[in-house]
């Protein structure tokens, strides 16, 4: 699939956009475009099932190549975003993350996992079953915060006590944790059988995160800047409040480039003996605090070596960390807590 300059148009078939990306199958059905549709374009899906179609080939087309939106929409007055359109979207991916994809992914797992190694078991479905909790917190944070808060300037009020600042600097990436489990199991589960069973679960996870990816992008460059915008004009034009419901476009589409690939060298990602004994600290629970006590070193230096070890393992969380610890018999399992 060439990424080359693509973009989705309105009066391209449905059906050549899926074969073009059947990624877009998701974000379809989260727009409330259904299957079935036949040899209908875009436009007309769209219209007979009451979505805005600019809004969809928005988010398709943001979905090709993520930053194309701030040069391409400077100045056409028509090029505009449906914020209500936009929410109904987030909040369909929401239900679809919670109630169906993240139980899936449990369940699979569960039929995955090694029972012979039942601790392990036990601590990886842990690991995720709080991840997943995380997740169902930022998401009701959104759903009943941020996604309220914009339905009232929508309705021509701005409430005193929020700002989508408030959102926009606590907002974080929600799929980091999934990237741990994907390292962890990755490269440290011993897996013996049930090979095909852990392979499927990993694609379900890798898509999960690449799709966790880009709703956070959406939230990020595409959400938060159009509320900004809509704040700014109620604001300015108190008397045109009712007027606004759609906002011109203009995300502050950032280009972070993620992950810039580096030549391996094994010493960049073996743990030193140092290291060693900090992941180890880390499973049986000890505070940075505590470990810079045991270790005779400062805690400043206790957080550089925890940093480097993120960067080398891929994993960031204490409950990551003290999977690995077990796998890579850092500790025995007794030991913890
Ligand atoms: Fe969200
Ligand atoms: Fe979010």
């Amino acid at each position: 699939m060439s990424n080359m300059k693509k973009q989705y148009t309105e009066n391209q078939k449905l059906s050549e956009l899926v074969c073009a990306n059947y990624n877009l199958l998701s974000v379809m059905s989260r727009f409330g475009l259904s299957l079935g549709f036949g040899e209908q374009t875009v436009r007309m899906a769209c219209e007979k099932q009451h979505v805005d179609t600019y809004t969809f080939l928005a988010i398709a087309n943001y979905m090709e190549k993520r930053t194309s939106f701030d040069e391409a929409s400077d100045d056409s007055p028509e090029r505009a975003i449906s914020l209500e359109t936009l929410i109904f979207y987030l909040q369909q991916a929401h239900i679809y993350f919670l109630d169906f994809n993240l139980p899936t992914i449990r369940r699979k797992l569960l039929d995955a996992l090694d029972y012979s190694q039942s601790e392990l078991a036990f601590l990886i479905l842990k690991f995720y079953d709080e991840y997943v909790n995380e997740v169902r917190k930022h998401m009701a944070y959104e759903d009943k915060v941020v996604f309220k808060y914009v339905s009232s300037l929508l309705k021509g009020e701005k409430p005193e006590n929020y700002h989508i600042g408030i959102f926009e600097e606590k907002h974080d990436q929600i799929a980091e944790k999934l990237s741990d489990l994907k390292s962890i199991i990755t490269k440290y589960y011993p897996s013996h059988a049930n090979i095909h069973q852990i392979n499927s679960v990993l694609f379900d996870i890798y898509s999960c995160e690449n799709d966790l990816n880009l709703h956070c992008d959406v939230e990020d460059n595409i959400f938060v800047p159009l509320v900004k915008k809509l704040e700014k004009e109620l604001e300015s034009e108190p008397e045109k409040r009712m007027q606004i419901v759609k906002n011109i476009l203009h995300p502050n589409a950032s280009n972070v480039s993620k992950g810039a690939t580096t030549e391996a060298t094994d010493e960049q990602y073996t743990l030193s003996e140092r290291e060693k004994e900090i992941v180890s600290c880390v499973a049986k629970g000890y505070t940075n605090k505590e470990m810079a006590d045991k270790l005779f070193i400062s805690a400043h230096t206790v957080i550089t070596h925890r940093r480097n070890i993120a960067r080398k393992l891929q994993i960031h969380s204490p409950a990551g960390l003290t999977i690995y610890a077990i796998v890579n018999k850092l500790v025995e399992i007794q030991e913890i807590r």
